[in-house]
This record gives structure tokens, C-alpha cells and sequence, in this order.
């Protein structure tokens, strides 16, 4: 990308300050999330990673600062808002109904009811036709692990699980996705499974923060990396700009990201 070339970004954040009574959480944080990228976020314990993305899932209200959504100032206050402007987030500690189906999984709190009376009046849910989509959504975003619909989601396995989670996030027609730290219960091949589920996200044209304290899979799959550090952002770089080792050194503190090392914005 030439210097001159401007992008908007999808997701952006300004100067983002966020407290629980003494403790700082952000201090100060900017992130620019840009279209078609994958924009992994990493810092160590309590750098305040957890703390960013959720001002903009709409699970905390910042204190200060101001938030974009292409360009356009938003103010969420609550998840569902934040889904209305097409984001979408599988929290760290994720949240699915383990007793329920996979379908059931998909259209927790956005159900579809049955055409006509029997779904207006007797609030009737259309199961078949979600299960129908359901099953669509899993093979467009090409997980065939999963064959069985009606599958309770405790007896999958983690990486399943996790599948489920971000198959809920996408059927939704959000433009971006969330992932705080998806692969860290996970086993190699699942993993492995996420984080080609997060490539295919992006070859749709998705854009989709990860937050992982991987370094291989930060590296794997990551077109910039947003280093946070105690509530800011430390710097951005890639993984052709930086080894694992600076980075490792952003994180905490021993290395200096310079003006024109920054990658701030998108790579190509
Ligand atoms: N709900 C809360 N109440 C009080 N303090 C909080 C709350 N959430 C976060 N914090 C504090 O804010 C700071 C940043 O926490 P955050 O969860 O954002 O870190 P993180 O970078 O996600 O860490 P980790 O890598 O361990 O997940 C920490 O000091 C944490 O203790
Ligand atoms: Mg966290």
C-alpha cells in the first residue's frame, strides 16, 4: 500500500480509557482494524487486550476516548448493539449452551419463528429451517467435522466447540470477528482447525481481530500485530517486519517499535 492510499478503517479506537476503580485497564488505547484483515492482538497478562476488544463487542462502555465503526462514531451499550454494526465476538470464555443442539447453538437469543400464525401468535420456532441454515452456515465456512445437526453441543470437542462459537459469529452477516485467545483449550489439530477457519474468514473478505498469546499461530496466520502494553498500544508490526523474539521484546518493554517501523496500516 502506497503512503498516499487511504483506507477507513473498519474498526477503529481512539485514545480508549477504561477503569475499575484504581486499576487502569486501558489507558489511552488506539486500534485500527482495516477490511480484509486478519489484525492479531497480543501483550501479556493483564496488558488490557481483553479489556479493548470488549469496548468494542459492546461489553464495556470506555470511560473516554471515541470508537468508529467504518468511519462512523459509535457508542455501544450492550452486545446486541454491537452486533447491529456487524460485530461479532467469541469471548475467552465462551459463551454456548452446552445442552443445546448445534442449530439451537447458531440462534441463541435470535430465533426464527414459524411463517405466519403459528409463529406470530404461538411464537412457534421454525426448527427444520434452522437447522437447514444452520447446516449451510457450517458447510460454507467449510467445517465438515460437524455432520450431525442435532448434536448437543457437550458432546463435541473443543475444537468443535469453538467451531460452533465462531459459526454463530459469522452466520450472522458480520464484517468483523472477535477471537480472544480461541485456540487456548485447544489441541493441535483443532487448533489447527480455527486457525484455517480464521484464513477462511478473511479470504471472504472479513476482517478478524485475534488475540492469542501463540506466537507461531500470531505469526501463521496475522497480516499486522498490534502489541498492547500496560493499557496502550506498544506498536504495530508484521511478521515479516519482526521476529518472534521482538516481539516478545515489545511486549514487555525491552524493545522500542520506531516511527517507521510502525505498521499502522493495512500490509499490501
Ligand atoms: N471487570 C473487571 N474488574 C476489575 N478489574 C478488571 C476487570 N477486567 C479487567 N480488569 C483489570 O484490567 C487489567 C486488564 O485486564 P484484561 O483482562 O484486559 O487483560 P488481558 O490483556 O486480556 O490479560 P490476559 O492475557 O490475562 O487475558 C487487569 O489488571 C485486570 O485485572
Ligand atoms: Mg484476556
Amino acid at each position: 500500500m502506497s503512503a498516499t492510499t487511504t483506507v477507513t478503517p473498519v474498526v477503529q479506537g481512539v485514545n480508549l480509557v477504561k477503569t475499575f476503580g484504581r486499576v487502569v485497564a486501558l489507558d489511552g488505547a488506539d486500534l485500527e482494524l482495516y477490511p480484509g484483515e486478519v489484525l492479531a492482538v497480543v501483550g501479556d497478562n493483564g496488558a488490557g487486550k481483553s479489556s479493548l476488544i470488549k469496548c468494542f463487542s459492546g461489553a464495556h462502555i470506555p470511560d473516554s476516548g471515541e470508537m468508529l465503526i467504518n468511519g462512523k462514531k459509535v457508542e455501544f451499550k450492550s452486545t446486541s448493539e454491537a452486533r447491529r454494526h456487524g460485530v461479532e465476538t467469541v469471548f475467552q470464555t465462551l459463551a454456548v449452551a452446552p445442552a443445546l443442539d448445534i442449530a439451537s447453538n447458531l440462534y441463541l437469543g435470535r430465533e426464527e419463528r414459524k411463517p405466519g400464525v403459528m409463529g406470530a401468535v404461538f411464537r412457534t420456532l421454525d426448527k427444520k429451517r434452522m437447522r437447514a441454515d444452520s447446516a449451510q452456515h457450517l458447510k460454507d465456512l467449510g467445517i465438515s467435522t460437524l455432520q450431525n445437526i442435532t448434536q448437543a453441543v457437550e458432546t463435541l470437542s473443543g475444537g468443535q466447540r469453538q467451531a460452533v462459537a465462531v459459526a454463530r459469529a459469522v452466520a450472522f452477516g458480520s464484517q468483523v470477528i472477535i477471537l480472544d485467545e480461541p485456540t487456548a483449550a485447544l489441541g493441535v489439530n483443532e487448533s489447527a482447525r480455527v486457525l484455517k477457519m480464521i484464513q477462511d474468514l478473511r479470504d471472504r473478505g472479513l476482517s478478524v481481530i485475534l488475540i492469542s498469546h501463540n506466537m507461531p499461530q500470531v505469526f501463521e496466520v496475522a497480516d499486522r500485530i498490534h502489541v498492547a502494553r500496560l493499557g496502550k498500544r506498544a506498536g504495530v508490526v508484521t511478521p515479516k517486519s519482526h521476529s518472534m523474539n521482538d516481539v516478545v521484546a515489545i511486549m514487555t518493554g525491552a524493545m522500542k517499535v520506531t516511527a517507521e517501523e510502525q505498521q499502522l496500516t493495512p500490509v499490501n
